[in-house]
């Protein structure tokens, strides 16, 4: 906590969770044990958030190509989504968390939608943190709704051609409801966006860490925030 300035704190965190399956191969596991482990990291991961001011945490949980792995892997990552809403359920409500999510949530499981919209309903009025979840999420996917939505608004003339820009398109950009990330994590090692927050990434910070998500700690989530800390945001402008 030493390591980072409370007055410069990243508005808005972006976490690309990555490194479960390589964790649990480490240790000869089947990959749902390393989603498992990864859920216990998300838990922490979350609390430490809102205890130290992040308004809000979007989390890439499942994305939307990830429908593509094998089933048993798909349901094993559905049913703990499903554990984890129930069991933060009182955490969230009790702690000023609201809870969003975003992505293609039609495709979730019934199970997972009838604890998640619920949730999200009731949670609402918190306004501590808000801690949105990326599923079934892809960026490119939310874009290319978000063009549907514009294509239908002047179809039926809600806007003129001439009020198509980045702003219109952004406010049909259900992650942008929260603003754009500042900071966007990955973890795992890989240096790739792989589709997370597409849109809203333009001018964030990115940080990648070698970690595997499960084994990701505090520490690890203050050497990012102090590493933001150190950088200087131009957004194409000069600085002096
Ligand atoms: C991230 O971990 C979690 C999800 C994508 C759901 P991975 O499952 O991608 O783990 P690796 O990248 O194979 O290690
Ligand atoms: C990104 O990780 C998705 C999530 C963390 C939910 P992936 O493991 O799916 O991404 P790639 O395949 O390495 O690009
Ligand atoms: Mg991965």
């Amino acid at each position: 906590m030493t390591l980072i300035d409370a007055r410069n704190m990243p508005r808005h965190v972006g976490i690309i969770m990555d490194g479960n399956g390589r964790w649990a191969s480490q240790r000869d596991e089947p990959r749902s044990e390393g989603h498992r482990a990864g859920s216990r990291a998300v838990r922490r991961i979350v609390r430490l958030a809102r205890r130290i001011g992040i308004e809000a945490l979007t989390l890439y949980a499942f994305s939307f190509q990830n429908w593509a792995r094998p089933e048993d892997e798909v349901s094993a990552l559905m049913v703990l989504l499903q554990e984890y809403l129930l069991s933060e359920r009182e955490d969230i409500l009790g702690n000023g968390i609201r809870l969003a999510a975003v992505g293609e949530l039609d495709q979730l499981p019934p199970e997972v939608r009838g604890v998640l919209e619920p949730l999200c309903r009731e949670s609402q009025p918190n306004d501590r943190m808000t801690l949105t979840l990326a599923l079934s999420y892809g960026g490119q996917e939310e874009i290319a709704s978000a063009a549907r939505a514009l294509a239908k608004d002047y179809a039926e003339g809600r806007i003129a051609l001439a009020d198509i820009d980045a702003k219109a398109l952004g406010e049909r950009i259900p992650s942008q409801r929260v603003g754009e990330p500042d900071l966007i994590i990955r973890t795992g090692g890989e240096t790739r966006l792989s589709n997370f927050l597409l849109f809203g990434s333009a001018y964030a910070e990115l940080f990648f860490s070698d970690r595997l998500w499960p084994e990701f700690s505090d520490e690890d989530f203050f050497t990012a925030i102090a590493s933001y800390q150190r950088r200087q945001r131009r957004f194409g402008q000069v600085v002096s």
